[in-house]
């Protein structure tokens, strides 16, 4: 892993201003206006400023500026094909990994640009964990499903302590704990998804980005699941995409609405209206919201 030979993106205490580990994007101090626009976007979690991508060429996401702040849930809804999970993956660059993926603008991160060249893409996916549609345990025991990553990454402290304690944040110790060392596979869907999200908590990430967790689960285990990231936003900042409007005004403070726009005849996603979620769902600014919310399209 060579993330400790490159700028490190790292919180402090109050989780809330960035600090450089190795001191290597201080070498060119920045002007005082960079420094003022890198102390503001830094009190969001993330500053994201003209974001365009496209894949091979093909624009799948328009001109999205939006600030997500901590300790809140933030929904993104929308229409299929609209980009949001696009925009999820361009969070911690996961995209990276995509043939043909291009982009402009800018996702500040607390203040850092984490598409910087001089920023590892690793230690982003550290900070800013995801979990997916469909739960992917690996096919091992459930200790080794959450001990794995901290192992890769020499995390300190005791292993047993630490899948413990990742179990009970995503609330499946209670479930799990006398079969650890059994396959992770034999689990429920709504089990397995919590170990993933348990997972991602095991290397003490300050976000967690979540691409409709529940839609492969029943009604119970979805349930199970609202509820579990309602209590991890104390901790961690949490953007989850959903195409499920109740399950957004559940648990969401914020709400953001993607819409289809029409560039040169071709669709190409946008953001259209992120505010709080009362206001999204009960008197959008924008015609479009509405319609959606109240199912009059999409
Ligand atoms: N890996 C990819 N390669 C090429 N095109 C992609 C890829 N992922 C998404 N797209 C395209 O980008 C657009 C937005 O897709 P996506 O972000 O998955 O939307 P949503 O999550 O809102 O359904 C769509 O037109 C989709 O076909
Ligand atoms: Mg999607």
């Amino acid at each position: 892993m060579s993330a400790s030979a490159r700028v490190r993106i790292e919180t402090s205490g109050n989780g809330t201003a960035p600090v450089n580990g190795d001191g290597a994007w201080r070498l060119q101090a920045p002007s005082r206006d960079a420094e003022a626009t890198r102390r503001r976007s830094a009190e969001a979690v993330f500053d994201v400023r003209s974001l365009s991508v496209s894949y091979n060429g093909k624009p799948a996401l328009e001109d999205v500026t939006m600030r997500i702040e901590p300790a809140l849930i933030t929904a993104l809804i929308g229409p299929s094909g609209c980009g949001k999970s696009t925009f999820l993956r361009t969070l911690n660059r996961m995209n990276d990994r995509v043939a043909g993926f291009a982009h402009s603008g800018s996702v500040r991160y607390r203040g850092r640009d984490i598409y910087d060249p001089a920023v590892d893409a690793v230690e982003v996916r550290r900070r800013i964990g995801m979990v997916f549609q469909r739960p992917n345990p690996f096919p091992k025991s459930i200790y080794e499903n959450i001990a794995w990553a901290p192992r890769n990454l020499r995390l300190k402290g005791a292993m047993d302590e630490r899948v413990e304690l990742a179990l009970r944040a995503a609330a499946l110790w209670d479930e799990v704990k006398d079969r650890l060392r059994t396959s992770a596979l034999a689990l429920s869907g709504g089990q397995q998804q919590r170990l993933c999200i348990a997972r991602a908590l095991a290397i003490d990430p300050d976000v967690l980005l979540l691409d409709e967790p529940a839609s492969a689960l029943d009604p119970i285990a979805t349930a199970a699941i609202e509820e579990l990231i309602v209590t991890l936003k104390r901790r961690y900042a949490i953007v989850i995409v959903t195409h499920n409007m109740q399950q957004a005004g559940r648990i969401a403070d914020r709400t953001a609405f993607f819409g289809l726009d029409r560039r040169d005849g071709r669709p190409v996603g946008t953001l259209i209206e992120h505010d709080e979620t009362a206001v999204i769902f009960t008197r959008p600014r924008d015609r479009r919201t509405n319609d959606y919310v109240t199912g009059r399209m999409g």
